[in-house]
């Protein structure tokens, strides 16, 4: 690698700003401990004029991102666009070039990594994607170098700051869930339109991009059973609370004693004393349990340009001291072919909220319904109602998820219950073979 190592960036919005700035901020720091001087030479935006008032340095600001990512001099592609497209044109292109790619788009590296991979192999380059996941937290680098070591067991993670701040401030506020949400757009912890992150979508992404680094497995999006937190009202915080618990929209994968892997994001109520618990407001954590190292848990902020500008850079260095273009970190490179667990074949405890008509008999039929299916309960509570009606909440031991589902409709079409309102997943041992 050169003495100067030069930087194209795609996109001058957040990320591509994080960047510059913390190359600016940061430059001596960077210059001594890579001996390379590190310059962003050009930044591709939709409209220059835009973007006047800000200080690019001695950067060039232009339109045309082909031709920057053609320009012989710049070693570095910095994708900063999001989406799919045509981020996945650009990166390919620049990889078929022989260039580096830092992303910190996660669709697009959980979309389309094999042929990013297969591409930087076939090309001697390079796509590096710290960022991508759990913005600021070196989480890629600790699972592929850190813990590279270890079979990873399981790994569960709040990976989304948008529904983790809306779960704190629905626990901390007592507002219902409309209300915190606009609070959340109010104050720039919510996008004007949070549907990717509400729905577990933009969580499920992250999670197959985790599944590739921690199990090698190639898992498309599209297998990833994922819920948001749409559902959730502030009785069930209230709840969740009274129990001992608290709900977090929860990203889990795990290695099964047959074998077989098992994905899924949902939110899921987990015991106070949890770490996982204390991660609050817009920060995300992964709880990684490694066969050799045991227990541990990564912290910190997910998004915003500041944290996502550090672990650009971060991949920018290590870019500056892979001098033979070999980053045997890339262990992706050869999936393992895996199986993935059907919901059949898991178990989980539950929590149930329903509404039943407050009248003798009304337990003895929840539990003798329970019973047939073999859900057993662990924790049953009665909260009075208004109008003849009770809310019944109960906790279920760890029970097979198809026996639940059964459970659940032989109550839904027994007259006693009125509706049942809410179904969530307890505490991170899910995914247990039946
Ligand atoms: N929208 C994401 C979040 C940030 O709220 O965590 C980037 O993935």
């Amino acid at each position: 690698m050169k003495s100067t190592i030069s930087i194209g960036i795609l996109g001058f919005g957040n990320v591509g700003a994080g960047v510059v700035q913390l190359l600016n901020e940061n430059r001596d720091l960077i210059e001594r401990r890579t001996s390379k001087s590190i310059c962003v030479k050009t930044i591709v935006v939709r409209d220059p004029k835009k973007y006047r008032h800000l200080d690019c340095g001695n950067a060039v600001l232009t339109t045309d991102a082909i031709a920057m990512i053609h320009d012989p001099a710049i070693d570095v592609i910095v994708e900063a666009i999001g989406g799919e497209n045509p981020a996945f044109e650009y990166i390919c292109e620049a990889l078929k070039l022989g260039k580096y790619v830092v992303t910190a788009n996660k669709e697009v590296i959980s979309k389309h990594k094999k042929r990013f991979f297969d591409l930087a192999k076939a090309h001697d380059s390079d796509i590096y994607y710290e960022a991508a996941v759990g913005g600021g937290i070196p989480l890629i680098r600790t699972l592929k170098v850190g813990l590279a070591a270890n079979r990873i067991e399981s790994l569960h993670g709040i990976l989304n700051g948008t529904t983790n701040y809306i779960l704190t401030k629905l626990n901390d506020e007592g507002k219902e869930f409309g209300d915190v949400v606009a609070d959340a757009q109010a104050k720039g912890f919510a996008e004007a339109d949070p549907s990717m992150d509400v729905s577990g979508l933009d969580t499920a992404y992250k999670l197959s991009i985790l599944a590739s680094v921690a199990f090698k497995a190639d898992i498309p999006v599209s297998e990833i059973p994922y819920e948001g937190i749409e559902s959730i009202a502030l009785r069930d915080m209230q709840l969740a609370a009274e129990l001992g618990y608290t709900i977090k929209l929860l990203a889990s994968g795990k290695q099964l004693s047959n074998g077989k892997l098992s994905f899924k994001v949902c939110p899921t109520m987990i015991p106070r004393h949890h770490p996982l618990a204390g991660v609050r407001n817009e920060f995300n954590a992964v709880f990684i349990v490694g066969n050799a190292v045991g227990e541990s848990m990564l912290s910190g902020r997910g998004a915003g340009s500041s944290p996502t500008g550090s672990a650009i850079v971060s991949d920018i260095i290590d870019i500056a001291f892979d001098s033979h273009r070999t980053s045997l970190r890339n262990l992706e490179y050869a999936f393992d072919k895996v199986s993935l667990a059907h919901e059949s074949e898991l178990k989980s405890q539950f929590f149930v909220r329903l509404l039943a008509s407050d009248a003798p008999g009304t337990l003895a039929t929840i539990a003798t319904i329970l019973a047939h299916h073999q859900v057993s309960i662990s924790k049953i509570m009665q909260k009075p109602c208004t109008n003849h009606v009770a809310e019944i909440v109960f906790i279920t031991h760890s029970v097979a998820e198809d026996s639940m589902s059964s459970a659940l409709i032989g109550l839904e079409t027994d007259s006693v219950v009125q509706e049942i309102v809410t179904k969530l997943r307890v505490g991170l041992d899910e995914g247990d073979p039946v």
